[in-house]
């Protein structure tokens, strides 16, 4: 069942709340994931298009647990924001209430209102009647572009659409279009890399990528989980022969032969590093297959914060062909499970 598109709704002088996912990761005051704020840009584009219509971003920052921190305030976005989306952006201390109202009011031509961490909030977390209806009634329709949040059942997801019109974005459309293409029509033959940690959260995805893919390659600790437990698979899920000190990445032999296969691979999905990447020299298989995925020539998907941050690093973003903002939504959605914040924008 398709979803309500962005390109469906009307949107002439109305107020429009817009869902994004800017939960990046902020060291030092440098915004790492980029990426993820860029996201919402074509949705932004395409409402400011729109005669007399008013926009505000909503999004969550970090876990702080209902209350307020400063220290995952979205005010730190605004000046990358202006600089990605190239408007000004006036930023809002809370999301609901008569001040947002106000500042709807008063936005001028051009400009974006930001609010402030939904997850100041209880209800946000928790899904919240009362809130979910607060956050609405400043609003006459919603957008919801944070696929990567979809796989939670909260107040700015799933509640705030019980009482506006709500659209997918276009980041979220385009997310599940390439989403569904590796999953459900994949060139042959066809790779998927997993690593990462808690074999637990992967053994579905292992498991769907074995019934339809050539090939499963599996590193990182879920590898060493996998051969502890002796967990039996067919003989396309490939299990590491070797492995560098400590089984902290990856040996040369496992390597050699993760990359032969790439070689030959039209589809490629990732998600999470091959090693204890963050503690070089536990970096080198991470590195090394990621070199080989780049040079495939093949249709690459990737996803899962830290293989992301390994792009971003070295400046190849631009050399996948669709990098995901998912996460954990990323092998939800994979995994074939309900996510909550599509199905909530599915036509009824
Ligand atoms: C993410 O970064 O994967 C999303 O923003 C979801 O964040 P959460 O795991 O804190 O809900």
């Amino acid at each position: 069942m398709g979803i309500k598109k962005i390109q469906d709704g009307k949107f002439e002088g109305k107020k429009v709340l817009v869902r994004a996912d800017f939960n990046v990761a902020i060291v030092e005051g440098k915004i790492q994931e980029r990426f993820k704020l860029e996201a919402c840009k074509e949705t932004v584009e395409f409402l400011t298009n729109k005669a007399g219509v008013k926009i505000a971003l909503t999004s969550h920052l970090g876990r702080p647990d209902g209350q307020v921190n400063l220290d995952f305030s979205l005010l730190q976005l605004v000046g990358e924001l202006e600089k990605i989306l190239n408007k000004k952006i006036v930023f809002m201390a809370d999301c609901i209430g008569e001040q947002v109202a106000q500042a709807l009011e008063k936005l001028a031509e051009g400009e974006i209102l930001l609010l402030e961490n939904v997850r100041f909030h209880g209800g946000e977390e928790t899904n919240g009647e009362t809130f979910s209806q607060q956050l609405a009634e400043n609003f006459d329709v919603y957008v919801n572009d944070a696929f990567s949040v979809c796989h939670r059942k909260q107040a700015s997801i799933t509640g705030i659409t019980n009482y506006l019109p709500s659209y997918g974005g276009f980041w979220l459309q385009k997310e599940l279009e390439n989403l569904d293409k590796v999953l459900n029509d994949p060139q042959l033959p066809a790779t998927a890399i997993i690593g990462g940690a808690k074999i637990e959260t992967k053994l579905g995805l292992i498991k769907i990528f074995e019934a339809k893919y050539s090939h499963v390659l599996v590193g990182g600790k879920i590898a060493n989980e996998a051969l502890d437990q002796a967990l039996k698979f067919s003989a396309k899920v490939i299990l590491p022969i070797d492995f560098a000190q400590d089984r902290l990445d990856l040996g040369e032999k496992t390597i050699q032969q993760f990359k032969e296969i790439i070689a030959q691979s039209k589809v490629i999905v990732w998600n999470g590093p091959m090693g204890k990447f963050e503690q070089p020299p536990f970096d080198k298989a991470t590195r090394e297959i990621l070199t080989a995925v780049i040079e495939s020539g093949a249709f690459t998907l990737i996803g899962g914060g830290e293989s992301v941050q390994v792009l971003e690093e070295n400046n190849l973003m631009s050399k996948v062909s669709f990098v995901s903002t998912g996460g954990g939504a990323m092998l939800e959605y994979l995994s074939g499970n309900e996510m909550p914040g599509i199905i909530a924008l599915q036509v009824k």
